[in-house]
């Protein structure tokens, strides 16, 4: 079972979340990840043709995804998706912004849909809502209350080294995990 996490990251906070939402995909006995960055370089198609699921993430940029995701899923996803070569490979997003609320849902919108144009089956977050009781904290998986995908929040005055918190980096990789599992679930189903 192969799965790509792939991913655009202007200032490396992104990219923190990406290696997490990694880290838990490797959790799951016989899954293989793939980290892809998105730099404006050559995209590795036939990688991603390989995978069985593809877990995009993009930071939010003005409410929306960054231009540096835009440019992959409008400029040169268009041959993939001519030719539907990603459906029925399941899919998933995240998105990280410097705002607690920051608009990220638009970005997650944008993602979801780009998977359901290619074809794809969404798997969403089915972690309750975090920090939204008398007892909850900050601490809490999914803190930011999200279904649709991750939703993480870096303060902009700290590095990748320092923010997003433990509490995110954890919901990243619960997803990763959640993905191979449902991956490798679909995959038998197919058998
Ligand atoms: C051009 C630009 C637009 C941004 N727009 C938003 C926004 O709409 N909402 C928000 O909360 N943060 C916004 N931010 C802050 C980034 O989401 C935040 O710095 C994030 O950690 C960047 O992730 P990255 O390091 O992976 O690029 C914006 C940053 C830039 C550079």
């Amino acid at each position: 079972m192969k799965i790509a996490v792939i991913y655009h990251s202007g200032s490396g906070h992104t990219a923190r979340v990406a290696q997490k939402v990694a880290e838990g995909v490797q959790r799951v006995e016989g899954a293989r990840v793939e980290l892809i960055a998105l730099t404006g370089g050559p995209v590795p198609w036939e990688r991603l043709e390989a995978s069985d699921a593809l877990i995009f993430g993009a930071p939010t940029y003005n409410g929306s995804l960054s231009a540096g995701f835009k440019q992959f899923m409008e400029d040169s996803t268009r041959p993939a998706w001519i030719e539907q070569k990603w459906r029925n490979k399941l899919a998933a997003g995240f998105t990280n912004s410097g705002a607690q609320h920051g608009d990220k849902l638009n970005a997650l919108i944008g993602l979801s849909l780009f998977a359901a144009q290619h074809g794809m089956i969404w798997v969403g977050l089915d972690l309750m809502p975090g920090n939204s009781s008398s007892t909850g904290s900050t601490a809490d998986l999914n803190r930011h209350g999200s279904w649709l995908g991750v939703m993480t929040q870096s303060n902009n005055d700290q590095s990748a080294d320092d923010t997003p918190n433990s509490s995110d980096l954890e919901t990243a990789a619960y997803l990763g995990e959640r993905v191979a599992t449902v991956t490798r679930r679909h995959l038998a189903g197919k058998a």
